[in-house]
């Protein structure tokens, strides 16, 4: 089977894009990185990539009138590499509208929280605010508005009593890094399909999410 190829979006530290590495290098995923794509040119997750002979782009958000005219450009220089899957790892930016539509089925976002809980920023803040026992990460087609759509799998980190918001953050981390890369399997494997109504799993409808909790798929 040929390689697929993905193209990886970044705006920060790019941990989970080294997961993703990892598990391209390890030979986890039969796939290749055709190109990481960052907004922020200061992103970490350059130099990841870079170290690995990854093809990088800078595409500055600032640097565009509109939030179209950005989509436009992020469109234009992924859409030659043909990717089977475009991989949102701390992608900070909203996408629009048409951005969205035209990836659909190949678009996957990874979140760090239990969706559709705590959509948008500081979700760790949130949980320990609203004293949740459970907390975790979620990786899900991107289907309309960001931090939205069908969710494949979440992991599940418990919250303790001396969690602090970076050592909460931390844990959840660690188990996005183990997601990730299954999701992004299970997608180029074509075992789970999103047809824009229904999730399948090996041609089986997955009514509620995969689930990852203490180290295992359940
Ligand atoms: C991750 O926790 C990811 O879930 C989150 O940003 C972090 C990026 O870390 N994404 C979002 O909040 C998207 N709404 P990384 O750059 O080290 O992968």
């Amino acid at each position: 089977m040929d390689k697929a190829s993905l193209v990886v979006l970044i705006s920060g530290s790019g941990s989970n894009l080294q997961a993703i590495i990892d598990a391209v290098k390890n030979k986890q995923l039969n796939a290749e990185i055709s190109a990481v794509i960052s907004n922020q040119a200061t992103a970490k997750g350059l130099d990841r990539a870079a170290g690995e002979n990854i093809t990088t782009h800078v595409i500055d958000h600032r640097q565009y009138p509109s939030r179209e005219l950005f989509d436009t450009a992020l469109m234009q220089t992924i859409d030659p590499l043909e990717p089977d899957l475009v991989i949102l790892a701390g992608f900070m930016r909203i996408l629009g509208d048409n951005f969205i539509a035209h990836y659909q089925h190949q678009l996957l976002n990874i979140h760090p929280s239990l969706l559709p809980k705590y959509k948008g920023l500081n979700t760790h803040r949130k949980a320990l605010e609203n004293s949740d026992k459970v907390h975790g990460a979620s990786v899900h087609y991107v289907s309309n508005e960001l931090d939205s759509g069908p969710v494949v799998i979440q992991a599940e980190v418990p919250v303790l009593a001396t969690d602090t918001e970076d050592s909460l953050a931390r844990r959840v981390l660690a188990e996005e890094h183990k997601i990730y890369p299954l999701a992004i399997k299970l997608h180029i494997e074509g075992r789970i399909t999103f047809d824009n109504e229904h999730l399948q799993l090996d041609n089986q409808v997955l009514t509620k999410p995969l689930l990852w909790k203490n180290n295992q798929l359940i």
